[in-house]
């Protein structure tokens, strides 16, 4: 079973995907900490109310990143896995280097498109298609490490952020736990810009 530690920045909702799929015996994972950057937001709630040590360590307090990441590192501890659910800060590549290979981010689009804190209104504005959300591992730049999982979802011409972000994020929260899950089985291989998928191990 692997320790996670999960930062959150709001509602939460990928977090609480990350926690049914451990109460459901989907993903074999304990959830040592949840943190977030805000106080008084929803993750939090949803952290204390499954019994998980939850924290804000508030940015506001910090003038330096550098002063906040290091609060953050040393309430994450000793963990397999830091997994990002909706954190809206950009960690520095000195706090990435730390945790090689060991973070991963869920975004709301199909990566390389639409990278950024707007990534609904970007695939809306730009016209496309078809959207969706990836699961990477986190690198030193943003939105750019290699690509575990992706699910698609078409967009229509009349959706809205809100309606787009809703059918969006009904597929994070299948891919986001199977994802973790495939790093708590070990299957996650790196070559490269790949994330090759190993076999799972007969047991
Ligand atoms: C999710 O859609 C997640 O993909 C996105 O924030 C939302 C968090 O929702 N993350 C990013 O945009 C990261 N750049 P939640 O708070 O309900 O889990």
């Amino acid at each position: 079973m692997i320790k996670l530690a999960v930062l959150c920045s709001g509602r939460g909702t990928d977090l609480q995907s990350i926690i049914d799929a451990i109460q459901s015996g989907k993903l074999d994972a304990k959830i040592s900490v949840v943190l977030t950057d805000k106080p008084g937001v929803k993750a939090l709630e949803r952290a204390e109310r499954a019994g998980i040590k939850n924290l804000c360590v508030n940015r506001k307090n910090f003038s330096e990143r550098a002063d906040f990441e290091a609060a953050l590192s040393k309430e994450i501890g000793e963990v397999d896995l830091i997994a990002l659910a909706g954190f809206m800060r950009i960690l520095s590549p000195e706090f990435v280097r730390k945790y090689p290979g060991k973070i991963m981010n869920i975004h709301p689009s199909l990566l390389p498109s639409f990278p950024g804190a707007h990534a609904h209104r970007d695939a809306l504005a730009y016209g496309a298609k078809v959207s969706g959300c990836t699961v990477h591992f986190v690198d030193e730049g943003t939105d750019s490490g290699p690509i575990i999982l992706q699910a698609a979802v078409e967009v229509k011409d009349d959706d809205t952020e809100e309606t787009l972000s809703a059918r969006i994020l009904e597929k994070e929260h299948i891919i986001y736990p199977q994802a973790i899950q495939f790093f708590a089985e070990g299957r996650l291989e790196v070559e490269g810009r790949k994330v090759i998928l190993k076999p799972q191990k007969n047991l």
